[in-house]
């Protein structure tokens, strides 16, 4: 069995009175695509938040190869080479795609060089470059990313996640709002990354059949507790998923 690379520990987060996450434990293991499913509001975004340093969980650990990383600012995580996409869109409308991706690089980075002299420096833009042939942006590179679609923009979104050249990347509903043959590109793209480079990917997602497709296990949350993992075959016969989806 491939090692693991993370260890997500009894983690817990209450805001107020609400307990969003409520002491939630799981592995990613090397080169794997685990999917992270549950419905509306059970957690996954705030349980992604927790681990690349978003917000402090309230109790609970994270362990990367073996170090506590619990708390770590996104920056950290980023330079340990975890990235993540958000479930609402990251890019900028008004910049080209390659300005997009060579910010996110930058971001990645985080150095205060490449903050200081702004989008024209630091060598980026060929890796800017390799990252939009890789995804096949190039007849968009230079065009607003305000101007592309949604399903263009959720690709190139994703596209920034990987400036950084990441071992593992976090995606929150990476599929959402996109059509059909957008969705087809990002899995083929999200299939090769992982095959090629073996990148692990963690893919919070509702498109079921994107799941089901794509992913290699699969953990279910329901009002902020983990109650199934496994491959997709087995969560989807489980009765504790049917239930939590069908009794919300
Ligand atoms: N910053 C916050 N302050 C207060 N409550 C929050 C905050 N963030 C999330 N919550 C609450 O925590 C719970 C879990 O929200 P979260 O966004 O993690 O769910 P989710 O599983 O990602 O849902 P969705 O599938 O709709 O994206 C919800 O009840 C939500 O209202
Ligand atoms: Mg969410």
């Amino acid at each position: 069995m491939a090692k693991t690379i993370l260890e997500v520990r009894d983690v817990k987060k209450t805001f107020g009175g609400i307990t969003a996450v409520n002491g939630v434990s799981f592995d990613v293991r090397e080169g794997e695509i685990l999917g992270i499913i549950g419905p509306n509001g059970c957690g996954k975004s705030t349980l992604f938040n927790c681990i690349l340093g978003q917000l402090q969980p309230t109790d609970g650990r994270v362990v990367l190869d073996g170090e506590d990383v619990t708390g770590l600012r996104p920056s950290e995580m980023n330079r340990r080479g975890v990235s993540r996409t958000f479930q609402l869109l990251q890019v900028f409308p008004q910049l080209s795609v390659r300005e997009n991706l060579i910010l996110a690089g930058q971001e990645h980075r985080g150095t205060m060089l490449s903050r200081l002299f702004g989008l024209r420096d630091v060598g980026l833009a060929p890796d800017a470059d390799r990252m939009i042939a890789f995804f096949r942006l190039q007849h968009l590179a230079d065009e607003k990313a305000g101007g592309l679609s949604y399903g263009q923009q959720k690709l190139l979104d994703a596209a920034m996640a990987f400036m950084a050249g990441p071992r593992m990347v976090l995606l929150d509903e990476p599929a959402g709002g996109v059509n059909l043959t957008m969705l087809g590109h990002l899995e083929e793209r999200l299939r090769a990354i992982n095959a090629e480079q073996g990148a692990t990917f963690v893919v919070i997602e509702h498109n079921m059949d994107f799941v089901m497709r794509l992913c290699t296990r699969v953990v279910v949350l329901a009002e902020g507790r983990k109650i199934a993992e496994g491959t997709p075959t087995e969560v989807r016969a489980n009765p504790a998923v049917i239930e939590a989806y069908l009794g919300h």
